[in-house]
């Protein structure tokens, strides 16, 4: 059975593949229709946008949506979660979207149920979104082609970030001009990483064609982690101010729940050169594409 787990496992192909059948539901999202396959939505941390979004999707391919009410199944009992999926896949359900906060538990539920389930990750801990990051880079194709001149530029809590992670993967894979990631030192990237890090915020937004703000993430820090907010703000914060930096055509992104005064004000936000609710609109979309790729292949 086929899963999707992270970016890496795609080819450059594939992602391009997955952007076009995205850019085709848009025109015409009721074009195919599967609805033989039970979709089971099973988020174990909150969401917003990717649980309603991936039920949109699937409502959008006629397939019928479960959403689990996590506090009332049988794992309030004891039962572990692949055995929550096994019972489920008994009834005739093949597609499972999980989020949890647990690094690698989608990869490792495909593989103890390879043969029986389709795996979606809809984000594991800190370790990979990777259904965020081809929205993210839909949205950036459809404004700016040729991603090969193209500088992009992370900004903020990069260490704690699923989202980072799946970007760097899908840059380094689709072949990027340039991919800066910006942040102060307690929050850089600890392990192996793609792009030139640095501590600038000037340095990473000069000439930068699109520009990536990342949530701070208070839930995933150890003690020693947590900074000073109103430093991080003068240092990091997306201002109009800081924005003069970029290209004046930069498209500012960020992939949600956005902290309005925090990593970004109003004024960027819901400014002319944001995309953020663009991003919402194509997750949809690309997440119609992703229900169908991990069906037909
Ligand atoms: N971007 C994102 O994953 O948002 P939600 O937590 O609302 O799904």
């Amino acid at each position: 059975m086929n899963h999707f787990l992270e970016i890496s496992q795609l080819s450059r192909e594939q992602i391009i593949t997955l952007v076009q059948r995205a850019l085709d539901f848009k025109r015409n999202p009721l074009s195919v229709s599967y609805p033989q396959y039970t979709v089971v939505n099973l988020f174990y941390e909150n969401s917003t946008r990717t649980r309603v979004s991936f039920e949109l999707a699937a409502r959008n391919l006629s397939m019928p949506v479960i959403n689990m009410n996590l506090k009332h199944s049988s794992e309030s009992k004891g039962e572990e979660l692949e055995d929550t999926i096994r019972t489920l896949a008994a009834m005739g359900i093949k597609i499972f979207i999980i989020r949890h906060e647990q690094e690698g538990l989608p990869k490792k539920i495909s593989q103890l149920l390879s043969n029986q389930v389709h795996i979606v990750n809809a984000g594991d801990g800190k370790h990979a979104h990777p259904s965020q990051a081809m929205l993210d880079i839909m949205t950036i194709i459809e404004q700016k082609p040729d991603l090969s001149q193209l500088k992009i530029t992370i900004v903020g809590d990069i260490c704690h970030s699923r989202v980072a992670n799946s970007l760097q993967d899908l840059c380094e894979i689709i072949g990027i001009k340039e991919l800066v990631l910006v942040a102060p030192k307690p929050w850089q990237p600890t392990g192996s990483h793609y792009g030139r890090v640095t501590t600038s915020l000037q340095d990473g937004l000069a000439d930068a064609d699109v520009v990536i703000g990342l949530r701070v993430q208070r839930e995933r820090m150890q003690t020693h982690e947590i900074c000073d907010v109103a430093q991080y703000r003068r240092d990091y914060a997306l201002t109009n101010e800081t924005m003069a930096y970029a290209k004046k055509d930069v498209m500012i992104m960020h992939p949600g729940p956005i902290n309005r005064g925090m990593e970004i004000d109003s004024d960027v936000a819901d400014g002319s050169r944001s995309f953020i609710l663009k991003q919402v609109e194509n997750g949809v979309f690309m997440r119609m594409a992703i229900l169908e790729h991990v069906l037909r292949s």
